[in-house]
C-alpha cells in the first residue's frame, strides 16, 4: 500500500475528519480515516497509520489541541487504526484509550501502554460530558474487538470498517461517488474485510444491518468511506445485499509475479 498526505475536512455536527488515501495495487484507493469529535470531552476515534505517524499528529493539532483530548476510542486494534497510538499517549496525557477486553489485549501485544485503557462493551454509554456515546458492533468487522458508537445527540454512526468501499480515487463525500460505483466498491470492500458474509447468509446480512439500521443514523463515518450523509439509507441497503458479490480472492504468487513483470517492463 503506497500512502500519500492526509487531509482534514468539517464532517457534519462538530466532526473533523482526517484521512489519508491508501492505495492497494490493482484493488483501488481505500481511504483511512480518524475522527475528531468535539465533544465537552474531546474524542478521536482511531489513530491512522504508523508510516504517517508524525504528519497525523501535526494535521490533529491544527483541529484540536491533542492536550485536551479526553478519550482516544480505537475501534479495533488494526494497523491502519493504531498507527499514532503510542505518540498520541504522550502528547494527549489525559486521554483513556476506550476499548474493550480483547481490544486491550492485542494492544497489549502490540507491547502499547494498557494502563491509560478505559472498558467498555457494546450496548454500554460512554458518557462525554455533553452526549453519551453508544458502544456498538457494527454489521461487519475483521477483528473480534471492532466496536463502533452511535453518537446519541447528533445521531452520528461511527462505524469502524463497515461501510468501507475501496474506490477509484479520493472523493470529499459519499454523496460525490456515482451510485452504481458506490455499490460495486463497498461490495468489494466487504468481501475483501469480512470474507464471513457469504457463509452468514442474506438472512444474517439483513440481520446485521438492520441492528445498525434501527438505531436511525442520520450521518455514517465510517474508517474507509467519505463522511456519508444523505447516503445514509443507500449504504444500509447496499450492505445488506453484500452477499450477491462474488467472494473476493486475491492474487496469488503467480498472478503477483506476472503484475510485478508486467510493472517493470512498462
Ligand atoms: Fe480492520
Ligand atoms: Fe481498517
Amino acid at each position: 500500500m503506497s500512502i500519500s498526505t492526509i487531509t482534514t475536512a468539517r464532517a457534519g455536527a462538530d466532526t473533523h475528519v482526517l484521512s489519508t488515501p491508501g492505495q492497494l495495487p490493482g484493488l483501488g484507493v481505500l481511504p483511512i480515516n480518524a475522527f475528531v469529535l468535539h465533544a465537552r470531552e474531546p474524542v478521536l476515534v482511531d489513530t491512522g497509520l504508523a508510516a504517517t505517524a508524525s504528519d497525523f499528529l501535526q494535521a490533529l493539532g491544527a483541529l484540536v489541541d491533542p492536550a485536551d483530548l479526553r478519550w482516544i476510542w480505537i475501534t479495533h486494534a488494526d494497523a491502519d487504526h493504531v498507527g499514532a497510538l503510542r505518540l498520541l499517549l504522550e502528547a494527549a496525557p489525559r486521554a483513556r484509550i476506550v476499548t474493550n477486553y480483547l481490544g486491550l489485549g492485542k494492544l497489549a501485544l502490540q507491547q502499547l501502554p494498557v494502563d491509560r485503557a478505559y472498558l467498555i462493551n457494546p450496548g454500554q454509554p460512554l458518557d462525554v460530558g455533553d452526549r453519551q456515546l453508544l458502544a456498538l458492533r457494527p454489521p461487519l468487522y475483521d477483528a473480534p474487538e471492532t466496536m463502533g458508537f452511535l453518537d446519541m445527540r447528533t445521531r452520528q454512526l461511527f462505524s469502524s470498517d463497515a461501510f468501507g468501499a475501496l474506490l477509484d480515487r479520493s472523493y470529499e463525500s459519499a454523496e460525490a461517488i456515482a451510485p452504481a460505483l458506490l455499490r460495486e466498491r463497498l461490495h468489494l470492500w466487504a468481501t475483501i474485510d469480512a470474507p464471513w458474509l457469504h457463509p452468514l447468509g442474506r438472512e444474517g446480512l439483513v440481520r446485521a444491518v438492520r441492528r445498525v439500521a434501527d438505531l436511525a443514523p442520520e450521518r455514517i463515518f465510517s474508517s474507509h468511506l467519505p463522511p456519508a450523509s444523505a447516503a445514509v439509507s443507500a449504504l444500509l441497503a447496499h450492505l445488506a445485499e453484500a452477499d450477491t458479490a462474488v467472494p473476493f480472492v486475491g492474487p496469488d504468487q503467480a498472478a503477483l509475479e506476472a503484475s510485478v513483470a508486467e510493472l517493470t517492463a512498462a
